[in-house]
């Protein structure tokens, strides 16, 4: 089905869920009630639900045929060996260590890796893995490429790591304060943000002269090759599949969030390839997660995993589930709203500084608008913004980062061409009466991912 330019969906609809829908009253009450955080509002008051793509996915019907087939055995469950023999096959790693979810594996990965005082280089931070590494003593350095955090810069590849900022750290630091190099593929908090193949190789060259491992959280890794296959020489006659392999094949071991490019639910894993490394993960599962052929997981939940990878490799697939992404974003672009460019992988980002450049960024615009589009038609999205960015643990001051945005992330199979033209409507709404919105102000602030619970008034 290669030749088709079409991304129309390679799958029709067996079952679907209805969906509730509400008076601007109604939105008015229950967005007051969650204290303009769109994490606090409950599902039953949404009617389109793009707060995230993770653990969202519509799973196939060889997925829940797999979740039939969950061998709920404590120890060594046949549903663990059919996921080891996945990663081992579609991603080349050796060893598993099975987990709740990805953060599950930071955790896990920092505690193992990180000492007090060490420095860990990452292009971009994402708000779990930062915690755990902190949490760990460590101490995150952003050395994603300056292009990165200009919503207006088309890069192709705004989530590559800037090699020369990287061989500075490493020069200040010594490799020897350095673990692992954190490298995301499809960068998240960037706006998906795919790395290149010739910037990993470069990666992998650098680190090894230094003997710094890279530890790769591949949560978006289909996403990530789909465009290397579109946008980089040489690449385009390649398969989903092999691009994939290539792209693990230059790191040391990974933190997956399977709930995101596995088409699962929940779930997520730990893989290396050092034995030692994954020896002392094994054992630090149990105590964290769960024997280690489950790690937090039921049976049935590593079956449906296990076949959502396979699935997740086809070209069909991600070539339907980018093209959806990029349909919407082309959509809003065109109604001449804000949005960072180019449109990634996982969803369409709003630029919330040019949105509503009356409101400062302490006044957490990217917040209000998230809250404003909930409003306007019971979208649900997420601030990507300084309130995800929280406090410097050293200096307790709040982080202001150039990017402050707000998340339209798409789950994968779920909604319709017909949604995204709602949804691409309700922006260009919010963006008409953009001048009468006013900033708010925080009224409780949990400690750690203050995002996740904060409670907010108007000003
Ligand atoms: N890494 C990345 C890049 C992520 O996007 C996420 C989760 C995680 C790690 C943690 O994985 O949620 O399974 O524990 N991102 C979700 C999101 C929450 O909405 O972007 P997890």
């Amino acid at each position: 089905m290669h030749q088709l330019k079409s991304w129309a969906e390679p799958y029709k609809i067996k079952m679907v869920e209805l969906l509730d829908m509400t008076t601007h009253a109604q939105r008015l009450k229950a967005i007051a009630d969650a204290g303009y955080n769109t994490f606090l509002l409950r599902s039953a008051e949404v009617y389109i639900d793009l707060l995230t793509d993770s653990g969202t996915s519509a799973m196939s019907d060889q997925q829940w045929a797999g979740m039939m087939r969950g061998d709920e055995a404590y120890a060594g469950s046949r549903n663990f060996y059919h996921l080891e023999e996945a990663v081992q096959k579609t991603y080349g790693y050796k060893y598993l260590v099975p987990t709740h979810q990805g953060r599950g594996a930071e955790h896990i990965i920092s505690k193992l890796l990180i000492k007090k005082g060490d420095v860990i280089p990452g292009n971009m931070y994402f708000t779990t893995t930062r915690l755990h590494q902190e949490l760990a003593g460590g101490h995150f350095v952003d050395v994603i490429i300056p292009e990165a955090h200009d919503p207006e810069n088309e890069h192709p590849f705004k989530g590559n790591i800037d090699l020369q900022k990287l061989s500075e750290v490493i020069r200040k630091y010594g490799a020897k304060k350095i673990p692992y190099v954190s490298l995301a593929t499809s960068v998240n908090m960037a706006g998906g943000q795919p790395v290149s193949m010739e910037n990993l190789k470069a990666l992998r060259e650098l680190t090894s002269k230094h003997g710094i491992r890279i530890i790769h959280d591949m949560t978006r890794v289909a996403e990530n090759a789909y465009f290397i296959k579109e946008r980089e020489p040489g690449y385009n006659r390649r398969t989903i599949a092999s691009i994939i392999k290539e792209i693990c094949s230059y790191t040391d071991g990974a933190t997956m969030s399977a709930k995101k490019d596995a088409l699962v639910n929940i779930g997520g894993f730990l893989a290396l390839n050092e034995y030692p490394v994954f020896e002392e993960a094994r054992n630090m599962v149990v105590v964290y997660e769960g024997l280690h052929t489950y790690g937090g997981l039921a049976g049935r939940d590593m079956e449906a995993m296990a076949i959502g990878i396979g699935e997740s490799v086809s070209y069909d697939h991600i070539h339907a589930r980018v093209g959806q992404v990029l349909y919407l974003g082309k959509k809003i672009a065109d109604a001449g709203v804000p949005i960072v460019k180019p449109v990634g992988g996982h969803g369409v980002f709003l630029n919330a500084s040019a949105f509503l450049p009356h409101i400062k960024q302490d006044q957490y615009p990217a917040q209000q608008l998230a809250a404003q589009l909930y409003l306007e038609s019971g979208i649900r999205s997420m601030e990507r913004g300084v309130v995800s960015a929280g406090r410097d643990p050293k200096t307790g001051k709040n982080r202001y980062p150039k990017l402050e945005l707000v998340r339209l992330t798409i789950p994968r199979r779920v909604y319709t061409q017909a949604h995204m033209d709602v949804v691409a409507e309700s922006v260009a709404a919010v963006y008409d009466r953009r001048k009468k919105i006013k900033g708010l102000k925080m009224v409780y602030e949990p400690k750690y991912l203050r995002f996740f619970q904060a409670r907010f008034k108007p000003l």
